[in-house]
């Protein structure tokens, strides 16, 4: 496996730059000593990210507000800029909506990147890294590996990372020679960068468990409900594969070091499963915190089980997630503090 033009110095375009993942990516890149240029049509978040990842690195971004949508936008950009690599991260993401807005999701989650790879193949930019998520490997009781196979999704959201892999394999086969395609997939991303200057930026109730519980603990949210506790786990209560952000992050930059052209697969997770209630003790524990829950009805969609191998990205990457649970917990909880 050849590991070369990302391990010198690169320029990276990232899109969504502004969001939760995009910006503990932004800094992790700048301080691997990469040049990034940021995207974002700041749909989902405000931009004011930016201003931490600058505190956090020294570095001010080089941010554009474009629509990955935006052919002759990412053109004018493709010419301004000589792009080593491309970290693609801007789509919707949210399950909820995504029932209630199918439309949106695949304009925006199909049209972006198949905008993109076409500006990329004009301008001769061939090492593209995706945002896919675990949801592709839909129920599953035992960890995930990537030769499994993908399981019909249970939302619009789900099948959009389904349907944009299936592109990038296709896209590969049709140019087997210019195409290098890495697909990451993440388990749950959770914590933040342990300064607290950056983290998720949106101002909607998060349907996501550690934001949710972080905003019952400072007591913005009266009360944490836990969707069910009659599953066949340890504790009733769903199991999921909680990975730090910052970890997160770093997987990317070990991926930029993948040379080999064709397309490839992998897992980024903590490879700790991890229950509900465990998680809310986990995190009152590591904070000193109290969080009130209660015990409600199963959430459409769920899955009992969720955690993934990352044997894969440890052997071929030389990448594994360093950080635990409590330090997810601690950084997370100093984000909610500062909002
Ligand atoms: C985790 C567990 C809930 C909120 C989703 C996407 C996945 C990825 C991560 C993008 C579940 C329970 C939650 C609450 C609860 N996103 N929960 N009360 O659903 O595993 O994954 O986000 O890639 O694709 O599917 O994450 O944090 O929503 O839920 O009991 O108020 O917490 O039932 O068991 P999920 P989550």
């Amino acid at each position: 496996m050849n590991t070369q033009p990302q391990n010198k110095p690169a320029t990276i375009l990232v899109t969504g730059g502004s969001g939760y993942i995009g910006s503990h990516t932004i800094v992790s890149l700048i301080e691997a000593g990469h040049s990034v240029v940021s995207i974002d049509n700041l749909s989902k978040s405000t931009g004011r990210l930016n201003d931490g990842i600058a505190q956090i690195t020294g570095h001010d971004v080089d941010f554009h507000e474009i629509d990955a949508s935006d052919e002759d936008a990412l053109n004018a950009l493709f010419s301004q800029y000589s792009f080593d690599a491309v970290i693609h991260f801007a789509a919707y993401k949210a399950i909820d909506e995504s029932t209630k807005k199918p439309l949106d999701y695949y304009d925006n989650n199909l049209g972006s990147l198949t905008t993109l790879c076409r500006v990329m193949r004009a301008h001769d930019v061939s090492q593209l890294i995706f945002s896919s998520s675990a949801t592709v490997y839909g129920d599953q009781n035992t960890a995930c590996v990537e030769t499994m196979d993908i399981q019909p999704a249970m939302s619009p959201y789900g099948w959009t990372k389904i349907f944009c892999e299936q592109i990038l394999r296709d896209l590969s086969a049709s140019d087997p020679d210019f195409w290098n395609i890495t697909l990451l997939r993440y388990f749950n991303p959770v914590g933040n960068h342990p300064s607290g200057l950056i983290g998720e930026d949106s101002p909607d109730v998060p349907a996501n468990l550690v934001p949710y519980i972080t905003k019952v603990a400072i007591g913005e949210l009266e009360s944490l409900t836990v969707f069910g506790d009659s599953y066949d786990t340890v504790d009733g209560t769903c199991v999921r594969d909680y990975i730090h952000v910052t970890d997160l992050a770093e997987g990317h930059i070990a991926a930029l070091t993948q040379a080999d052209p064709g397309i490839h697969t992998y897992n980024l997770s903590s490879g700790r499963g991890t229950t509900v209630l465990q998680a809310i003790k986990g995190f009152e524990s590591a904070t000193g915190q109290t969080v009130t829950y209660t015990i409600g009805h199963k959430r459409d969609g769920d899955t009992p089980y969720s955690c993934g191998s990352a044997k894969k990205a440890e052997q071929e990457l030389g990448w594994k997630a360093q950080r635990t649970f409590t330090e997810a917990m601690r950084d997370q909880w100093k984000w909610q503090q500062n909002q």
